[in-house]
């Protein structure tokens, strides 16, 4: 089994932003110089994940517009062999095949993934979330794409967070996974120590921390049998009267002996950032930008003196 196709959804709402996002796409917000959607189709097609569908909806025309040729602007950076800037704005056309979809009403990250059916077909597939950040440093879908691989199930992404934080996100109730599925998986250029691949015995949306089974979060990689569509079909609407992608696993995961279902989980451990949260937005923004080799030096230099002025 080859995984070669991504869905990702772009036709959230973006309440968390607002009210940047009344008409602004919340994946559209730049981070550093590029908007947060680049990022993740970068990280898709790193991964040999060429073929991108993207789920957009209402007021989202700039995105599609952001990875479409643009011929004015093109043949004016030529015409003042402006060649750097040229290719920047060339970059994101290149990146993947493209396709795109509408989803007419946001009724929920469930909803958006099954409008990506007739597109994926039956095979397994990616889906990443638009406005969530994985640092290109430390990548994680290959190691999730291995396990798919290997197993057949479903893989979602997961990490440990403070437990008055899991409320925020879907909740995982673990148990170990056979060894033998992590083996050889390299994860950050460490090998990828075995505990870190789980097997998902119940899933939980947006827990209150007493009730919640671990601390451990899911966010927005996974790597799903086509499976997932005919129970997405029937998922109701669950918490927020949304149709939840994390509702749909938990079915798959409670009978791993029918085929495509089973879900396993790899941990993750590395730089990670939502670009839906202002505040975390925030900080992918300093952070990215204080690394980067051409604005790093003096950004770093004034934040030095910014941040000693605060104390
Ligand atoms: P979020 O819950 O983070 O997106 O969904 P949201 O609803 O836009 O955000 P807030 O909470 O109101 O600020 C995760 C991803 O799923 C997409 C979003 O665009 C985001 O990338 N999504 C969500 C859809 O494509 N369709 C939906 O109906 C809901």
């Amino acid at each position: 089994m080859t995984i070669t196709k991504a869905v990702i959804p772009v036709a959230g709402l973006g309440t968390r932003f607002l009210p940047v996002t009344k008409t602004m796409p919340k994946e559209m917000l730049p981070v550093v110089d590029k908007p947060a959607i680049e990022y993740v189709v970068e990280e898709a097609a790193n991964a040999g994940l060429d073929d991108v569908l993207l789920v957009t909806g209402r007021s989202k025309r700039a995105v599609e517009d952001y990875f479409d040729v643009a011929p004015e602007l093109e043949r004016a950076l030529k015409n003042k062999g402006d060649d750097e800037r040229l290719a920047s704005v060339r970059e994101p056309v290149d990146l993947a095949t493209l396709h795109f979809v509408r989803q007419g009403r946001p009724r929920g990250l469930g909803h958006a993934v099954l409008c990506g059916r007739q597109h994926v077909g039956d095979q397994h597939f990616a889906v990443l979330l638009g406005d969530d950040l994985i640092d290109e440093r430390d990548q994680i879908l290959p190691v999730m794409l291995a396990v798919a691989e290997r197993t057949g199930g479903s893989v979602i992404a997961l990490l440990e967070v403070p437990r008055d934080q899991i409320g925020l996100y879907g909740c995982a109730a673990v148990s170990a996974a056979d060894p033998a599925l992590a083996a050889g998986l390299e994860m950050t250029g460490e090998p990828l120590p075995q505990a870190d691949v789980v097997r998902i015995d119940a899933l939980v949306e947006k827990p209150a921390p007493e009730d919640a089974p671990s601390n451990l979060a899911i966010i927005g990689r996974y790597v799903l049998s086509p499976a997932v569509f005919d129970v997405l079909e029937h998922t109701e609407p669950g918490r927020g009267n949304e149709i939840q992608l994390t509702d749909a696993l938990a079915e798959l995961a409670q009978d791993p002996s029918q085929p495509g279902h089973g879900v396993y989980g790899v941990v993750f451990r590395g730089r990670r950032y939502d670009t839906g949260d202002k505040l975390d937005y925030l900080k992918a923004v300093v952070q990215l930008a204080a690394e980067r080799d051409d604005l790093g030096p003096d950004f770093r230099d004034w934040l030095h003196g910014f941040v000693t002025g605060l104390k």
